[in-house]
C-alpha cells in the first residue's frame, strides 16, 4: 500500500485539460497492456491512472491524465524533476494471449484510447500473431484527438486500418464526423473470428457492443475496461466490488458476457 518516490521526466500537453507525463522507473517496473497505477500528489491524493506507453519500453511509465478534480489536476500540474507517488501495476490488461490468430477491432472513444494505447503497440509489435488490425477512434472535436502524430505515423502502415472521427468538426477538419460506433457496422473484418477491445465513456461502450454484436461478435469475444471508484488497487477495501467481482483485482479489463449487469449501473 506504501507508494514509492517516482521523478516525472517530461509533460506533454495532449488536448484540453489533458496530459501525459512520462515517469521515471526502476527498469523492472514491467506492465500488461491495460493495467493501471495508483499515483499520488503529495498533499492531495492518490488516483488510478491507466498506464499508456509502450509495454516494451517498460524502464519508461507513460500516463494520459485529464483534469476532472483536485488529484487529476495535481498529477497534471506536476513539472519535470518533481516527485510523485506510484503503487503498481495492478489488474488485468487486455487479452492479448486470446487475441492471437484472430482479427483484432479496437474501439476507443475520447480519453479511453489512452488504455488502449499499450495494446496497440504490443499488436504491432508482434504484428504476424494477429490477423487484420482495425483501430476506429472517435473524439469530441479534432483538438481532442490523443496521440495525433501516432496516429498518422501508424496510418502509413499497410497493416493496421484506421479511421478516426469526431463529432464536431472545425473548418479544417477533412476527416469524419459522426459516432465512432457506426464505423463498426462497415469495418473490414471477419467478426467470427475476431475479438474486440473497448474502452471510452460507458454510454459509448454500451452502444459499441449492440454495433459489434448486431455484426456478429460474439459475447465472449467482446472486452471491455470499466472505470469504478478505487482506493486500495488490491481488493481490500471494497470499494470497486459488485457482487463477487472487484475491478482493481478482477479487471479493469472484462469479458462482456461477464459483467453486462455492472455496465449497467453508473457508479457502484
Ligand atoms: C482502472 C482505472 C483507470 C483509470 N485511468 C485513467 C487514466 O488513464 N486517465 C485519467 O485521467 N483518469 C483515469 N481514471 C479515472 C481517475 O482515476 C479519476 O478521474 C480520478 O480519480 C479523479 O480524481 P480527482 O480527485 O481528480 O477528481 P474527483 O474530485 O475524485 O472526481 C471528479 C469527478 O470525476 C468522477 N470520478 C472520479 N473518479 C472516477 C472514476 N474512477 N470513474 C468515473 N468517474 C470518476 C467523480 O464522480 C466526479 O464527478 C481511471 C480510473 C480507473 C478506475
Ligand atoms: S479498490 Fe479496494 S477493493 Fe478495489
Amino acid at each position: 500500500m506504501t507508494p514509492r518516490v517516482a521523478r516525472v521526466l517530461r509533460r506533454r500537453r495532449e488536448g484540453p485539460a489533458i496530459w501525459t507525463l512520462e515517469i521515471e522507473s526502476e527498469a523492472t517496473h514491467a506492465f500488461a497492456p491495460g493495467q493501471f497505477n495508483m499515483l499520488t500528489a503529495f498533499g492531495v491524493g492518490e488516483a488510478a491512472i491507466s498506464l499508456s506507453g509502450d509495454p516494451g519500453k517498460s524502464g519508461l511509465l507513460i500516463h494520459t491524465i485529464r483534469v476532472v478534480g483536485p488529484v487529476s489536476a495535481a498529477l497534471a500540474g506536476v513539472r519535470p524533476g518533481d516527485a510523485i507517488g506510484l503503487r503498481g501495476p495492478f489488474g488485468a490488461g487486455w487479452p492479448m494471449t486470446a487475441a492471437e490468430g484472430r482479427d483484432v477491432i479496437v474501439v476507443a472513444g475520447g480519453l479511453g484510447l489512452a488504455p488502449l494505447r499499450p495494446a496497440l503497440h504490443r499488436l504491432l509489435a508482434e504484428r504476424s500473431r494477429y490477423g487484420k488490425i482495425v483501430l476506429l477512434y472517435g473524439a469530441r472535436s479534432p483538438r481532442d484527438i490523443l496521440f495525433r502524430r501516432e496516429l498518422e505515423s501508424w496510418r502509413r502502415r499497410l497493416d493496421i486500418d484506421i479511421e478516426v472521427t469526431v463529432d464536431h468538426a472545425d473548418s479544417d477538419w477533412r476527416g469524419h464526423v459522426g459516432v465512432v460506433t457506426t464505423f463498426i457496422a462497415r469495418a473490414a473484418f471477419d467478426p467470427f473470428h475476431a475479438i474486440a477491445l473497448v474502452c471510452g465513456p460507458e454510454v459509448m461502450m454500451r452502444f459499441a457492443i449492440a454495433a459489434l454484436r448486431d455484426a456478429g461478435v460474439a459475447d465472449k469475444t467482446i472486452y471491455l475496461s470499466m472505470e469504478r471508484n478505487m482506493k486500495c488497487a488490491i481488493g481490500f477495501c471494497g470499494h470497486c466490488q459488485f457482487g463477487t467481482v472487484f475491478v482493481c483485482r478482477d479487471g479493469p479489463v472484462f469479458r462482456y458476457d461477464r459483467v453486462r449487469a455492472m455496465l449497467a449501473l453508473k457508479e457502484l
